[in-house]
């Protein structure tokens, strides 16, 4: 098998937290008098949080409003809002396919790796006691965010794997950009409309049909 590495991203790909983010924004972007709908959410996704809200600002052209410190007090209030909706989360929320295609993974000796932008991953993985499974999670911080490469660079690089031998998994634009650029194959989560266009290689519509079998035939990778 050819295969070395599978970088997952987290939010959308390995449970559905990615509709928490697009909630705790809107509240916070309502508060400061901007409106938000899931169109524009598509290009905060895969998005780190201090980009995220750049971006919310820009488009209710409120770019210059702010300090910097007032920024940092606005994406904190964000995450403590998100971070209470993570309440809830328990390993039943673990999108459908991802555990056994884990198994899978873990009984073959390819590593799996979390390739998030999120600072919360570490968080999630435990509340869907996933941990285990992971050969380590990327450090976002003080690397380059999606779109450019680096998380999955960084991520290939931890399991020791060669980019051209490992397949990414994303549910976002910037993130598949991300894993093209990175020279690994891109499986997109979703709406291969929306993810076609950024460079999928491939777009399933749930995690129900990601299998290992089914990768390598689709990456000729076996
Ligand atoms: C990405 C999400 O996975 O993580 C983005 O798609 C989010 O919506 C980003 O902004 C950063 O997450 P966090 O948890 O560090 O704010
Ligand atoms: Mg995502």
């Amino acid at each position: 098998m050819k295969l070395q590495a599978v970088l997952f991203d987290l939010d959308g790909v390995i449970t559905d937290t990615a509709k928490y983010h697009f909630t705790a924004w809107k509240q916070m972007a309502g508060r400061i008098g901007i409106e938000i709908d899931s169109d524009f959410n598509e290009s905060l996704k895969g998005i780190e949080r201090m980009q995220s809200l750049e971006r919310i600002l820009i488009h209710g052209q409120q770019e210059q409003k702010y300090s910097q410190a007032e920024k940092e007090g606005l994406a904190q209030e964000k995450n403590d809002e998100y971070v209470s909706l993570l309440a809830n989360l328990t390993p039943e929320d673990t999108y459908p396919g991802i555990k056994e295609l884990l198994q899978e993974l873990q009984e073959k000796k390819v590593a799996a790796v979390i390739a998030s932008a999120s600072k919360n991953a570490p968080l999630i993985l435990e509340a869907l006691q996933l941990n285990t499974y992971f050969h380590s999670i990327v450090d976002p911080s003080g690397v380059p965010g999606k779109p450019k490469p680096d998380i999955f660079l960084k991520g290939a690089e931890q399991a020791g794997a060669k980019p051209s031998f490992c397949i990414g998994i994303e549910d976002s634009q910037a993130g598949i950009e991300a894993i093209k650029t990175a020279g690994m194959y891109a499986v997109g989560i979703g709406d291969d409309r929306i993810l076609k266009p950024s460079g999928a290689d491939i777009v399933y519509p749930s995690t129900e049909e990601l299998t290992l079998q089914r990768l390598l035939a689709a990456a000729h990778m076996i």
